[in-house]
């Protein structure tokens, strides 16, 4: 298959690139290729190429910045989803998107389902849901993968701060009063090639929609530290601390599960158990 990728040179980006390198004609564009801000050159560049699929990890992904930063947020999150799925509808293309679970206010008590009512709290949050929004509507042949709480072995992520604060301190406070479950980027990358290689582009319609897509399990943020910390034989002393001991601009979701059993029952795929992915990951 001819698959085009935007954000080649991002966390799930990077990893897409590599597995798919392994068996399709892949183009990726980074932000030097072509800024997203510039929406015109989207159409054309798809386009040229004639993807059977495309495949969108770019996103502005600096939620606390984007708190000051909404049009910016709005441009790469919304406009430029919204300009990719309208070519692929014309072109009768797949188009793979993801999402997050920022979309949601963290007020649930059970996994989130994909059809549980969204109710962002952030700029980051509203202009993602907006790019869902936005696709789906353009695009019958989407497919979005929400995720949530991605990291990968380069890129500035949660393990990789951790890493760095235990070299730096000798006692750290970490968040313990939210949840969500820890999705290592190569296994996103390794889902979505599944799905995009199960799915015949005639049959696209029948699935289409969107899924919930992270590692499985769940844990808090000092959870995840301390596994962290555990794993890389690090003796730094870690302290529980609230969400109000840590005020953030863009407030976090106190508990972002997203219940991954229709992407299982649709494609037959899950992520692995996230401890069994950090270890690994640590493990290189
Ligand atoms: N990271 C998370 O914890 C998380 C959680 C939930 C959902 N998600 C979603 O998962 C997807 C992948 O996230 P990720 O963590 O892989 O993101 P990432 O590492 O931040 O990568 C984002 C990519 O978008 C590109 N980009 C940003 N602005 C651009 C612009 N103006 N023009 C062109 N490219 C631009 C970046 O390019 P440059 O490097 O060249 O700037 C980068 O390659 C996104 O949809 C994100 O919203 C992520």
């Amino acid at each position: 298959m001819r698959i085009l990728v935007f954000g080649k040179n991002g966390q799930v980006g990077s990893a897409l690139m590599a597995l798919l390198g392994e068996q399709h004609e892949v183009r990726g564009l980074d932000q030097e290729d072509m800024d997203l801000v510039q929406s015109s050159q989207i159409e054309s560049t798809i386009r040229d190429y004639q993807p059977d699929w495309v495949i969108n990890a770019s996103a502005y992904t600096a939620v606390d910045r984007a708190e000051t930063e909404v049009e910016l947020a709005d441009a790469i999150n919304h406009l430029a989803p919204a300009a990719m799925a309208k070519t692929c509808a014309a072109l009768n293309c797949g188009f793979l998107h993801y999402s997050t679970d920022y979309v949601f206010d963290g007020s649930a008590e059970r996994p989130y389902l994909e059809s549980d009512e969204p109710n962002p709290q952030s700029v980051y949050g509203s202009t993602k849901l907006a790019g869902e929004q936005a696709v789906m509507a353009e695009c019958p042949n989407t497919i979005i993968l929400r995720t949530a709480w991605v990291y990968a072995e380069q890129g500035a992520n949660f393990v990789n701060t951790m890493l760095r604060l235990a070299d730096e301190r000798d006692e750290l406070g970490v968040v313990s009063d939210q949840f969500g479950s820890p999705t290592l980027a190569y296994d996103l990358a390794r889902v979505s090639v599944s799905v995009i290689e199960s799915t015949q582009i005639e049959n696209l319609a029948n699935v289409a929609g969107i899924y919930h897509a992270t590692g499985s399990g769940m844990t808090s943020w000092f959870g995840f530290a301390r596994e962290i910390f555990s794993l890389a034989d690090k003796s730094v002393k870690l302290n529980a601390i609230n969400t109000e001991d840590y005020p953030t601009p863009a407030p976090r979701p106190h508990y972002s599960v997203l219940s991954n059993e229709k992407l299982q029952r649709v494609f037959g795929v899950a992520l692995p158990a996230w401890q069994e992915s950090l270890a690994k990951t640590l493990k290189k």
